[in-house]
């Protein structure tokens, strides 16, 4: 049955304490729960209690320490009902048995490797115990944990530490964590395993000092340097940008291998993929490191965003995850580039939320209905619910924004609230209305802007007709205008931007004009001559902009803008509208050839040495064949596409071939490596010369990219190359997938990208190939990151060889779903995702398509995750 948010009640009772203990033992673990009850005000005495449960077993029941009666309760896998409990305050005792061995949905408790650890968001503490699982439940944990000492010498869970313990002559010990701060459940977790410990300390802005500790598999302590580093300087950077101090005695950090997302706030006790902890130079890209720093800093900001202020509903998801999102943005701006930073999530968001936006399973920043929770942690909830963050800010100015959330932190700590509240702090602290503001949280599908101008060069003045609209979404009637904040700037002929006279027509404050209705003119006053209108700036809104510019204009702007990501996105505008073009002619079988304009672009990006190397790096980057048949939208024929992209790369790459060398050899006398963003900079532009060079007919193209890769003092280095031999089918290219595997046998993380390499590889042998991989002795279905590495990897990062004429590229993965979701749902809908743009594809594509997806839809006992994702996408 679908949930709705304009169902919401509250809850009819409250839980003000658990005391958890947990007795943990291989295949049967036993844990009593002491739940302290009583009514919600207004509650009527002897209302039914209903607790959740997901897959449990009772063993015992209690009421204030008393048996009770089987005609006073009813107790089923996932639900406990008591009929009529006291009218005054009770508690209750609720003993289950678990098998987190056997748990291989990796919700709940279940073991990573021999470490016993949980995942309860959303919805997994439901099968530890029967309880009030929803996050407007706030309740103060006492957990004691017992296990054996040898195997478990460590044992975790949230807040601090306040006993331990030896069990005479069991072999088993114990320890007791309380957790002051009252939290939902979703936030609750515990470790348990043979763990080694990494120690650091951090002295909070009043002089508190708290025990940091990251804890990872014996071996691996030396992986763990970065993230305590990123951990450091996102507990200070939080307290000097958003005055958010730490509020216990410890946080801890847990890696594991055997994990459905990238991590979990859980409080004072964060649960990490471990993947976004483990680094070095030998097995981390630039790009491990750069994740690592941002997800390590959005987990911990959570602890205000999310653990302090929690959600009264799953609706309010974006409450936490957009906002962290952003603060997560922000904190990587300000330890990075920010230009680099800004292009780097806007094309995240262009290339998953777009497209998620545009398909079957758009949905509102704050949803109104679901039926699996699980599958609303999506990018329209967290990249755009961070976009609509940053349009705040961009509308309010950074003033009155950070006023609206210091209101925010004061009136809501330890509350579960909803959107309304967050804006209505913003709206009191700037006296702003926000109501048509908030159509961002309701409306689905991403607004177009459409621009004219002209100037006028009697009146000296210089219009700009805008509109908006949102194009039909399934489900959602008519749309309504949104707030969109343009930032822009009227760049004059010698590149400077204009001042103009007096503006009508829209508000504007500086460079931001906002557009808030259907249609809108709006005229610059004093404008001495034609500029060129340089709009949404820094992408500040998240929005599609149909301006029909002419080539000498974007090519003006390419060269002049003075905003950066303006100046990024216009080399990218003039390099997709030729893309579009050839791959209409490749599809027609006609002959083209690449413009001479986009090439020259793309050469003299090469030679401006006042952008940083990582800002060239981007602007050298053709958008991807997924961009291409975004912007193409329908009737998409994926290998057009590719071959499109290939002829451009091939025509830049003979253009600069010469100029090439001296970029690529550059760093690599660089002495030790350093992980910092200027050094990774200097990596990006060697390997995007080296990806050009690599076509470039050059003789020595291949031994270049072989050497690169044999004398790779670091896995940036040699990842770049690799990709390059795999992809471009070069002579060695399996030697060197040999020579990989022998050198990264041992590390899971490294073997990840060994597979990924080889299933995004184009070319009609891969099909054969993924298949052979997963018989792999080193693949292994059951453990996420490997599936992802594999299977997620080859049906989003291979377009042609998904969508094949054969249709056996949709049917791996339809087969693969069903296999999967067997086992563990949330990774089988998560794949199942994948197929979300196949109405797009051309005709014979769609229908293979739909087969696949009509044949999982067939399949009768499928996961209410998959069943959700396979309904929708066919809808
Ligand atoms: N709150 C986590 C984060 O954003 C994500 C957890 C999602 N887990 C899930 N099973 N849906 O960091
Ligand atoms: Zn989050």
């Amino acid at each position: 049955p679908a949930i709705r948010l304009e169902d919401y009640q509250p809850p009819l009772y409250r839980i003000d304490k658990v005391a958890l203990n947990v007795e943990l033992a291989p295949g049967a673990t036993r844990v009593t729960a002491t739940l302290e009850v009583s009514r919600q005000p207004g509650t009527e005495a002897g209302a039914p209690l209903v607790l959740d449960g997901d897959e449990l077993s009772l063993a015992g029941i209690k009421l204030n320490g008393e048996a009770l009666a089987e005609t006073a309760y009813a107790a089923t896998a996932d639900r406990l009902e008591l009929a009529s409990p006291p009218a005054d305050p009770f508690e209750l005792t609720l003993v289950t048995e678990l098998d987190p061995d056997a748990n291989t949905k990796l919700m709940g408790l279940f073991r990573s490797s021999a470490t016993y650890c949980t995942q309860c968001e959303a919805e997994g503490f439901r099968r530890i115990t029967y309880f009030l699982d929803r996050p407007d439940v706030l309740a103060v944990y006492t957990t004691r944990l017992e296990a054996s000492k040898k195997d478990c010498p460590v044992l975790l869970a949230n807040g601090n530490l306040t006993e331990t313990g030896d069990i005479d002559g069991t072999g088993r010990h114990y320890a007791v964590w309380h957790d002051p701060h009252p939290k939902p459940a979703y936030l609750f977790a515990l470790v348990a395993g043979d763990l080694a410990e990494v120690p650091d300390t951090f002295t909070t802005m009043s002089g508190k000092e708290v025990a940091l500790n990251i804890y990872v598999e014996h071996g691996k302590e030396s992986l763990c340097d970065w993230a305590m580093d990123s951990l450091k300087r996102s507990m200070r950077w939080d307290e000097e940008v958003f005055g958010r101090e730490y509020d216990l005695d410890v946080f801890n950090i847990v890696a594991v291998s055997d994990f459905n997302m990238g991590a979990m706030e859980n409080k004072g006790l964060n649960i990490f993929n471990d993947k976004y902890v483990l680094a070095d130079p030998e097995t981390a890209t630039d790009q491990d490191y750069a994740n690592i720093e941002a997800v390590i800093a959005h987990e911990y900001f959570h602890n205000w965003t999310g653990n302090r202020i929690t959600c009264r509903d799953w609706f309010q998801l974006c409450l936490k995850e957009g906002l962290t999102v952003f603060r997560d943005q922000e904190f990587s701006s300000d330890m990075r580039s920010r230009a680099v930073k800004r292009i780097a999530d806007v094309r995240l968001l262009k290339s998953h939320q777009f497209p998620e936006d545009a398909g079957p399973l758009a949905h509102p920043v704050r949803p109104r209905t679901y039926h699996e929770i699980n599958n609303f942690y999506t990018a329209t909830v967290y990249e755009k619910g961070a976009e609509v963050v940053r349009m705040l800010q961009t509308l309010l100015g950074e003033q009155k924004f950070r006023a609206g959330l210091d209101l925010y932190f004061d009136r809501h700590d330890g509350e579960a609230t909803t959107i309304e509240a967050f804006l209505s702090c913003f709206e009191e602290a700037s006296s702003t209305d926000l109501e048509q503001f908030s159509l961002w949280y309701e409306q689905a599908g991403t607004p177009v802007v459409s621009v004219e101008t002209e100037y006028d060069p009697d009146r000296k003045s210089f219009t700009v007709s805008l509109s908006q609209e949102i194009p039909p979404i399934a489900g959602q009637k008519s749309s309504k205008p949104a707030v969109i904040p343009l930032r822009f700037g009227l760049i004059g002929s010698n590149g400077e931007d204009m001042e103009t006279g007096s503006v009508e027509g829209a508000n504007v404050a500086g460079d931001v004009l906002v557009l808030d209705k259907a249609h809108q003119d709006v005229v610059f006053h004093n404008v001495a001559a034609a500029p060129v209108l340089s709009l949404l700036r820094g992408f500040s809104a998240p929005v599609r902009l149909n301006q029909p510019l002419h080539s000498e204009e974007l090519l003006f702007q390419a060269a002049q803008d003075r905003d950066p990501f303006n100046r990024w996105q216009a080399v990218q505008t003039l390099a997709m509208q030729d893309l579009v073009r050839l791959a209409g002619l490749v599809r027609d079988g006609s002959e083209g050839t690449p413009s001479e304009d986009v090439i020259g672009v793309f050469a003299s990006v090469l030679g401006e040495t006042q952008l940083d190397e990582a800002l060239r790096a981007q602007a050298l980057t053709l958008p991807s064949e997924a961009d291409v048949a975004q912007e193409i939208g329908k009737d998409v024929n994926p290998d057009a596409i590719h071959t499109a992209r290939q002829m451009l790369r091939r025509a830049v790459a003979a253009r600069i071939a010469s100029s090439l060398v001296p970029f690529i050899t550059d760093q690599s006398a660089g002495g030790t490596f350093s992980p910092d963003a200027q050094a990774a900079g200097k990596r990006a532009l060697a390997h995007r010369c080296l990806h050009y060079y690599a076509v470039s007919g050059a003789a020595d193209a291949t031994d270049l990219v072989w050497s690169r890769f044999a004398s790779a003092d670091n896995m940036t280095d040699r990842l770049a190359a690799l990709t390059l031999l795999v992809h471009d089918h070069m002579p060695r290219e399996e030697e060197a997938l040999a020579a990989y595997r022998e050198r990264h046998t041992d590390s899971s993380l490294a073997m990840d990208k060994w597979f990924m390499t080889q299933a995004t590889a184009p070319g009609n042998e891969t099909l054969d190939r993924v298949k052979a991989l997963m018989s792999d002795p080193s693949y292994d279905a059951g453990n996420p990151n490997r599936v992802r590495s594999l299977l997620q990897s080859f049906a989003t990062g291979n377009p042609t060889q998904f969508a094949r004429m054969d249709g056996a590229g949709f049917e791996l993965i339809a087969e693969s779903v069903l296999e999967i979701d067997k086992r563990n749902p949330q990774v089988a809908s998560r794949l199942l995702t994948s197929f979300r743009s196949w109405r797009a594809l051309d005709p014979q594509r769609s229908a293979l398509a739909e087969s696949a997806l009509l044949r999982i839809s067939a399949c009768e006992n499928l996961s209410r995750d998959s069943r959700d994702i396979v309904d929708r996408t066919l809808q």
